[in-house]
């Protein structure tokens, strides 16, 4: 096997080590995407006058071939090469003979590795924000069916107050939307043309790089051809976002494992996306939401990986950057996989109605009696200890505000008059909030319009 080295050696290269620091194994993923960047340069030559216009459209001709056959059958994309843009080469040179050996002229890999990576994560991220809108429009889909049901919120895993079980889907949407924008910004950090830069100081052809990017549907050019050469900011960007996304899909995932368990049953898993156990006939496992929990781990530690592996290399290009595209395309499959079956869980989630509206009501509704008494003038922080006391003692005796007389409620304190009894319910809760991030019924149905607009609007 030649490299595309190999004219500077005597010896052959030592074989095991060859194959050990190749990458074709998995950057054949970026063939597509090389091929597609070859094209742009061999177009570029022949503007700069370098390739002759026949040598041009020889070259545009075979890879295309090289193209089409690559797409439609994944095995020819195979060979000892050391990496995918020495399996183009070669097989063009193999076609054309000296147009082929043309191509490479002004251009490294070092610059051509980055450029594939950036047209791969330009067309792939989209796929993923897809993914992610598909979940969205799942829990919108639930956030509507819900309609007025409440259920408890919690903090510190403890329940907190009443809030509209929409409200609650509409939290996970809230973070699931900024993983899509934050999608968006990794794809517009990708969005710049390498080309040019050389291994690191530039190209002695006048290959006018404007037009270029524009061939290539790149919204600007690298600034710098030392920086381009190293540059792998858009990689950990996507980690990055990739990373986020997984933590909200995980958060949701533990949410659903507990909150569709035997102690809580809000929810109930469809049998489809449950598991059972090979020893307990009554098991019924929420594995998949488990596996999401458990391969964030992953994908959180791809972009470890690559900001460790980033932080001690010298300027320019060094081969310890081939490792950015495995965490880059475990990631991607990571994070695909995830929001696929997380999208399928919550299409197949019941409510149990009945359940949540239970929880719902009793002490947790202790900060609204609060809010009761600084309606007639009690300062908050003395109305706190007043309704502090009363849950005291009513937690102690297992009871709850329902238990309370008006003679009760005025035993606690004076302030309390007969329109008491009525004002302490959780539909009183809700339609008491007031502001527009809050669970009034008014602004939940306002912020679910809102999400189904961009729903239907976001390229999904
Ligand atoms: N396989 C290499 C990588 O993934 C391609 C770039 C090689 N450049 C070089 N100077 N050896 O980074």
């Amino acid at each position: 096997m030649t490299t595309l080295w190999s004219g500077r050696f005597d010896t052959a290269p030592d074989a095991q080590a060859l194959e050990w620091g190749s990458s074709f194994r998995f950057d054949r993923r970026l063939f597509e995407d090389d091929v597609t960047g070859s094209l742009a340069w061999a177009r570029a030559l022949a503007r700069a006058g370098v390739l002759t216009d026949a040598e041009a459209r020889q070259i545009d001709d075979a890879l295309t071939e090289i193209l089409d056959h690559g797409r439609a059958d994944a095995t020819f994309v195979d060979g000892p090469d050391e990496d995918v843009h020495s399996f183009v080469e070669r097989l063009l040179v193999e076609r054309l003979g000296d147009a082929g050996r043309r191509l490479h002229t002004g251009r490294s890999r070092n610059e051509q590795v980055s450029l594939d990576l950036r047209l791969y994560l330009r067309r792939r991220i989209p796929v993923l924000q897809r993914g992610v809108h598909a979940v969205v429009a799942a829990l919108a889909r639930k956030a509507s069916a819900a309609g007025d049901s409440l259920m408890p919120a919690f903090t510190h895993f403890r329940p907190a107050q009443p809030v509209l079980v929409a409200h609650y889907f509409l939290a996970h949407v809230a973070a699931l939307r900024r993983d899509h924008a934050r999608l968006d910004a990794a794809r517009a950090e990708a969005d710049a043309l390498t080309l040019g830069s050389g291994a690191i100081a530039g190209t002695n052809y006048a290959v006018d790089v404007q037009p270029l990017a524009r061939d290539l549907g790149f919204g600007r050019v690298v600034a710098n051809s030392i920086d381009a050469s190293s540059d792998r900011d858009f990689a950990a960007s996507f980690l990055y976002a990739g990373a986020l996304t997984m933590v909200h899909l995980s958060r949701l995932a533990e949410d659903l494992v507990i909150l569709c368990g035997d102690e809580y049953r809000f929810f109930e898993l469809s049998d489809e996306l449950s598991t059972g156990s090979s020893m307990m006939p009554q098991k019924k496992n929420p594995d998949p939401l488990e596996l999401v929990r458990g391969k964030t781990g992953r994908a959180i530690g791809h972009l470890m990986a690559l900001l460790t592996t980033m932080k001690g290399l010298p300027s320019g290009y060094n081969k310890d950057l081939q490792e950015d595209k495995q965490a880059v395309f475990d990631a991607e499959d990571t994070v695909a996989g995830c929001l696929a079956v997380v999208r399928s869980v919550i299409d197949g989630l019941t409510l149990n109605r009945d359940r949540m509206n239970a929880s719902s009501s009793g002490l947790l509704l202790a900060t609204d009696v609060a809010d009761y008494l600084v309606g007639r003038g009690v300062p908050f922080r003395r109305a706190h200890e007043i309704v502090g006391a009363l849950v005291g003692r009513l937690a102690k005796e297992h009871r709850d505000f329902a238990s309370l007389t008006v003679a009760d409620w005025q035993a606690a304190s004076e302030f309390f008059a007969a329109d008491i009894v009525g004002r302490v319910t959780p539909d009183a809760s809700v339609s008491a909030k007031r502001t527009p991030q809050s669970t009034a019924p008014t602004a939940v149905r306002a912020a679910l319009a809102e999400v189904e607009a961009w729903v239907a609007g976001a390229g999904g």
